[in-house]
């Protein structure tokens, strides 16, 4: 099959031409199963451009040493570069310096370090924290490590069965005791997008400190943080068309130059002697051991990569592209779509009568088609649903509408086995 071109006007007016942009991205020629690749699982790790390909390979053969260590010219070259790199980052939150950017692991890494480092700071037994019902497990395991360890209570902001976050019941469990809020800016599952600045405004309100996941937010809307105003954000730079292996934390910095390291060791401290140490503000402090020196490097080129191209115009083709894929979808018969909120990004769940998502995941494969199926880190929600699993179709900047007819083609191939 040959894939479509679809070519959406953004709102600003600039064509946005899918096929030049799939052409920068090598993953998207492969044949898989002697079928051109339809890869729907964004969500869980996008594919790379060249062009990030190509900076980390120039960084590696030419650019590389060890950061912050070395009088030498590579090493300054290096450092140059992921300083540069935390730079590039802060300007596409709109951070006030780039000190208040945190290179992690991943999103996980960055909630993690908050539940602890902040969490044994600032919070107590008897503290609530309020995080909704459809967090991804990064969102939710740190918070009950920390509730194990020093007696928080979580408490859990309801959806409806559309998928909405419920503005008023959130705004209900909201009290004196309630210290912070952990929400995700869309749902890894569901699509979803939290009305966030409410989340953050009705929060600080009743005195409490929020976190924002990032993970899908960054690639589908982008934050202001300045704006949102939120006091901590997380995101990953594999989902972000960038390398795995490096996430962002967002904090801001006078709250980060209060909070204690999480993890001790180089490049984090100021002196040390046997007897004590002192340590360096943000972000040093929360950088302990040899950074992502070359990720950093990938995750600045995806990030110049996007912003050349527009999260403006990148939303609006995946909405074009979300709502050609709900028709299409919805016209397989005994196929039903998990999340259908009012505001929704590129990101669909389904099920389909008496087949398993795996046995879909796995047969559609067999036709080319990439989907995510399982319980996607986020159990509490399955639950939600009455189901174990579901598959998921996930878009990216790249996908177009050959890819959803592939899809469906594909699907009507599960419903032939399953008769
Ligand atoms: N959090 C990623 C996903 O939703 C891995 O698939």
């Amino acid at each position: 099959m040959t894939a479509t071109t679809t070519i959406l006007k953004s709102d600003t007016g600039a064509a946005y031409d899918v096929a030049a942009i799939r052409a920068d991205f090598p993953a998207l020629s492969l044949e898989i199963n002697g079928h051109p690749l339809a890869f729907l699982d964004s969500g869980a790790s996008a594919q790379k451009p060249a062009q990030v390909l190509e900076r980390m390979d120039q960084a590696y053969r030419t650019e590389y040493a060890n950061v912050h260590r070395g009088a030498y010219t590579l090493s300054q070259l290096a450092t140059d570069n992921y300083e540069n790199a935390r730079t590039t980052v802060a300007k596409f939150m709109n951070a006030k310096t780039p000190d208040e950017i945190i290179f992690t692991r991943n999103v996980t890494a960055a909630i993690n370090l908050v539940a602890y480092s902040y969490g044994r700071e600032f919070l107590q037994a008897g503290d609530e924290i309020i995080i909704s019902h459809m967090e991804h497990h990064a969102n939710i395991v740190p918070w009950q490590l920390l509730r194990d360890a020093i007696g928080i209570e979580i408490k859990v902001a309801p959806i409806d069965d559309a998928g909405n976050f419920l503005l008023d019941e959130f705004k209900s469990l909201l009290s004196a005791k309630t210290k912070f809020v952990a929400v995700t800016q869309i749902s890894n599952v569901l699509g979803t997008i939290v009305p966030i600045k409410e989340v953050v405004r009705l929060a600080h309100e009743a005195g409490a400190h929020v976190l924002i996941d990032g993970a899908q937010g960054i690639v589908h809307e982008g934050v202001d943080v300045q704006d949102l105003d939120a006091e901590f954000y997380a995101f990953t730079g594999h989902k972000l068309y960038g390398p795995s292996g490096i996430g962002v934390l967002w904090g801001k910095l006078d709250l980060l130059n209060k909070m204690p390291p999480y993890q001790g060791g180089g490049d984090m401290i100021e002196n040390v002697t046997f007897e004590k140490t002192t340590y360096r503000d943000a972000p040093a402090r929360f950088e302990a051991g040899t950074p992502p020196i070359i990720e950093a490097v990938g995750l600045a080129s995806a990030i110049d990569y996007v912003s050349n191209i527009g999260l403006t115009n990148i939303a609006a083709h995946e909405q074009g592209l979300l709502a050609y894929a709900t028709d299409e979808l919805l016209k397989i018969d005994g196929l039903q779509i998990i999340g259908q909120a009012d505001n929704k990004a590129g990101i669909i769940s389904f099920e389909l009568d008496g087949a398993h998502p795996h046995d879909v995941g796995t047969i559609i494969d067999s036709k080319g088609v990439a989907v995510r199926a399982g319980h996607h880190c986020a159990q509490p929600l399955m639950d939600r649903y009455g189901v174990a699993a579901t598959a998921r179709a996930s878009f990216g900047m790249y996908n177009n509408t050959g890819d959803v007819d592939q899809l469906v083609g594909a699907l009507n191939y599960v419903k032939e086995i399953f008769g």
